[in-house]
């Protein structure tokens, strides 16, 4: 390479501006940077984790769960986070809502997962490794050259969950990541008549904007809000955002049927704060 050329080279030149190219493998997460492997610490931890998701189950979700059977899916949750092959979450879950959702499918044995949006394959691991053996998996991501991580025992698709052939089954988990309009979804959840519901970006009228495509209107603000707005508009780094706010009656009667918990900021127990803001809707007995 000519003197002049190595002297333009963009590394070269990003070295001087004070940064530096890596890549998408190269970069780890903090959860991945900042951790202990001290045993004896650890169980102190999980027993706190573990007290805090007891209390939260029973006064929420009317769930009664065994401290001690939590503080070994807890342990379990750890290693298995630990051995991700890819250490970069940017773009997904983070350690607190992976935690929650290994845990619950832990506790509720779904025998059908279904995940919206694979993305690199994260959660389609924490599900893997959670589920029971007989689980069906089903995973749909549209953009498909994007996934890093599979898994042999799901079954991949393209298309929207509305557009595939779902056969009738009991006791089925499907998790929203997909920024699909929450309300969009309801239909389909009471026509199937899914049990357990995991949506991620479930932001509401405070804090939407933070997100550039939020899932809107969110089953937080169909749970919260007031029905009356057309539209809802935000900047976001700079660019003008506006989509549709209709929430009517019709929708909040999902609530009837289903109970409703906003998954906890965990950054005082975990020391990592969460990626995003998720809940779960459960089928009320
Ligand atoms: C936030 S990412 C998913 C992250 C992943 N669940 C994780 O935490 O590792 C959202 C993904 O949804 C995908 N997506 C977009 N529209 C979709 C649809 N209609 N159904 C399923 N996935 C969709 C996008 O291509 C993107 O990869």
């Amino acid at each position: 390479m000519s003197k002049f050329k190595k002297f333009f080279s963009p590394n070269i030149i990003l070295r001087k501006l004070g940064y530096k190219i890596i890549k998408d493998e190269e970069f780890l997460s903090k959860e991945f940077r900042r951790l202990t492997n001290d045993n004896s610490v650890n169980k102190i931890r999980y027993k706190i984790i573990a007290e805090k998701l007891k209390r939260d189950f029973s006064d929420n979700l009317n769930l009664r769960i065994n401290t001690e059977n939590i503080i070994s899916i807890i342990d379990q949750f750890d290693q298995i986070f630990r051995k991700f092959p890819f250490k970069n979450l940017e773009g997904g879950f983070g350690y607190n809502n992976a935690l929650m959702l290994f845990v619950f499918i832990k506790i509720l044995k779904p025998l059908r997962i279904i995940e919206s949006g694979v993305f690199k394959g994260f959660t389609t691991y924490i599900i893997e490794n959670a589920a029971v053996e007989q689980t069906e998996i089903i995973c749909i991501e549209p953009n498909e050259d994007r996934i890093k991580y599979r898994t042999k025992k799901a079954k991949y698709y393209r298309q929207d969950i509305s557009e595939i052939r779902l056969s009738e089954k009991e006791n089925t988990l499907v998790f929203f990541d997909d920024h699909v309009p929450h309300k969009n979804r309801l239909n389909l959840i009471k026509e199937k008549n899914f049990q357990y519901i995991i949506f991620d970006d479930d932001v509401n009228l405070s804090n939407f904007y933070h997100d550039g495509d939020p899932p809107i209107p969110t089953i937080n603000m169909i749970k919260n809000d007031h029905p009356g707005y057309k539209t809802i508009n935000w900047i976001y780094d700079n660019q003008k955002k506006i989509k549709n706010y209709e929430i009517n009656e019709k929708d909040k009667s999902i609530f009837l049927d289903y109970d409703y918990y906003k998954f906890p900021e965990l950054f005082e127990l975990t020391g990592y704060r969460s990626s995003s803001f998720s809940s779960i809707i459960i089928k009320k007995n």
